[in-house]
């Protein structure tokens, strides 16, 4: 477990560039199971997110290599059909394994994912969706046990936007008997990555880039290539780090489309922002930071998981703001540990009431999840003298060694390698 040491202070300048985007990844690297072959995903970022979903995919009997970025996944072997809890606990993404195993076998055992560190995350969309594709689903000992001869087209209409179910159900449906049609599909660019690489395969999905995919069911797919988009939250963390510290940063390989609700909110904030066919370039050097008001919503809303970078943000504005959760209601974790750097933050059901103050003061802080340990990064680095990361493991799971790209822009940090952080 390893810490991190910021000292605070120092205006971030430069260029730095995203890498591949960690959810994206972890719905293209399950979609290989639905083939046989070897596919390459390109642009895959090395972190511990996607070495547990290797992890998964090799006790499946899929083989790998990975460099440079460049996964190589081989289906041919495919001979398990079940993924244990120890690796479902370290990861709720894993749960995309249903569906492709599912239609593809017949049959699937997969750890419940249970709860994470904000609160419940149901399944319950990606379960009723493939009963409704005819699947039997039993709730046994820990597991999901799912059965289906050949899954059936169905028409699914989802309660709530959901990325994850939307990936689950697209993947069962592009091998299922007939059409299927969902409704209130995820719009987020991770997904029509997925549908675009599935369609590479040989599915026939039409309505992409849309809230209703409708899907006809193919006998088979082929293996295939697929470039990975870039990460959209991380390009948004290092904009909110250089707007926190009054720096100018330019971040390449990122479509500004997929961050348009951030960059407005960073325009309303006071920063300068301008745009480029894969750059963003964001000035804050002048501003008096003006107090904003969010409130996350599925894309193109504000994303859920700039929250807490923003919350960061915020503790130094210049008035109070209101940064509200509409996604996850209990996402506020970080408060917590920002109070303890001098923030000013009540939390009122799900939402954060920030009074700015005028400065952070260093401290040691504990992440507790990906996202709060990026949001206690930014403070840190807008804060007085030295602050102490604890357990940025958390980082780790989504973040490219994000410390050094946060260097080359002139950050003070140190990784402490050690068990007791
Ligand atoms: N929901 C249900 N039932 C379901 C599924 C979801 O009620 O069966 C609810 C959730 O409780 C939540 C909302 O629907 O209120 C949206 O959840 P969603 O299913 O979209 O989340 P997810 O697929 O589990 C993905 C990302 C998360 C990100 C959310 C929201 C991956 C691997 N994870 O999770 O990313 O916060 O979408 O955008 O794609 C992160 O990267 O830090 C992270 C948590």
């Amino acid at each position: 477990m390893d810490k991190f040491i910021i000292t605070g202070g120092k205006k971030l300048e430069g260029k730095t560039q995203v890498s591949g985007a960690k959810n994206a990844s972890l719905a293209l690297m399950p979609a290989t199971l639905l083939s046989y072959g070897k596919s390459t995903l390109f642009n895959t970022p090395e972190l511990n997110d996607v070495f547990t979903m290797i992890k998964l995919l090799k006790h499946l009997g899929v083989e790998s290599t990975f460099s440079n970025s460049v996964l190589e996944l081989n289906t041919t072997n495919i001979n398990n059909y079940v993924a244990p809890y120890e690796h479902v606990k370290k990861m709720r993404a894993s749960v995309y394994v249903l569906g492709p195993l599912l239609t593809r076998f017949g049959y699937a055992k997969v750890s419940l994912p249970g709860g994470c560190a904000w609160g419940p995350r149901p399944i319950n969309l990606h379960l009723e969706g493939l009963k409704k594709m005819g699947a039997d689903i039993e709730l046994t000992e820990g597991y999901i046990v799912a059965k289906a001869k050949k899954l059936n087209g169905a028409k699914i209409i989802f309660d709530v936007s959901s990325v994850g179910a939307t990936g689950n159900l697209l993947m069962a449906a592009v091998l299922a008997k007939g059409t299927t049609v969902i409704s209130n599909a995820a719009l987020e660019p991770e997904i029509i990555n997925l549908a675009e690489f599935l369609v590479k395969m040989g599915a026939k999905i039409e309505g992409i880039n849309t809230t209703t995919l409708t899907i006809e069911g193919v006998d088979s797919l082929q293996a295939a290539n697929a470039e990975t988009i870039s990460d959209r939250i991380e390009a948004g963390t290092i904009l909110i780090a250089a707007a926190i510290t009054k720096g100018k940063v330019v971040i390449e390989k990122i479509d500004p489309k997929y961050l348009n609700a951030v960059i407005l909110k960073l325009e309303d904030s006071g920063c300068k922002v301008k745009l480029y066919d894969h750059a963003i370039e964001v000035d804050a050097q002048e501003i008096m930071i003006n107090p904003t008001n969010i409130s996350t919503a599925p894309f193109p809303g504000f994303p859920t998981d700039v929250q807490a970078q923003w919350t960061a943000y915020m503790s130094l504005a210049n008035g109070v703001s209101t940064v509200t959760d509409t996604v996850y209601l209990d996402r506020f974790m970080h408060v917590s540990e920002l109070v303890r750097l001098g923030a000013d933050i009540v939390v009122k059901e799900n939402s954060a009431v920030i009074k700015g103050v005028s400065k952070l003061k260093g401290a040691k802080v504990m992440s507790t999840d990906l996202r709060a340990s990026a949001c206690l990064v930014l403070a840190g680095l807008a804060a007085e003298g030295n602050t102490e990361v604890l357990r940025v493991y958390h980082l780790d799971r989504g973040y490219q060694r994000i410390e050094e790209k946060l260097m080359s822009l002139g950050a003070s940090i140190e990784r402490v390698e050690g068990k007791e952080y």
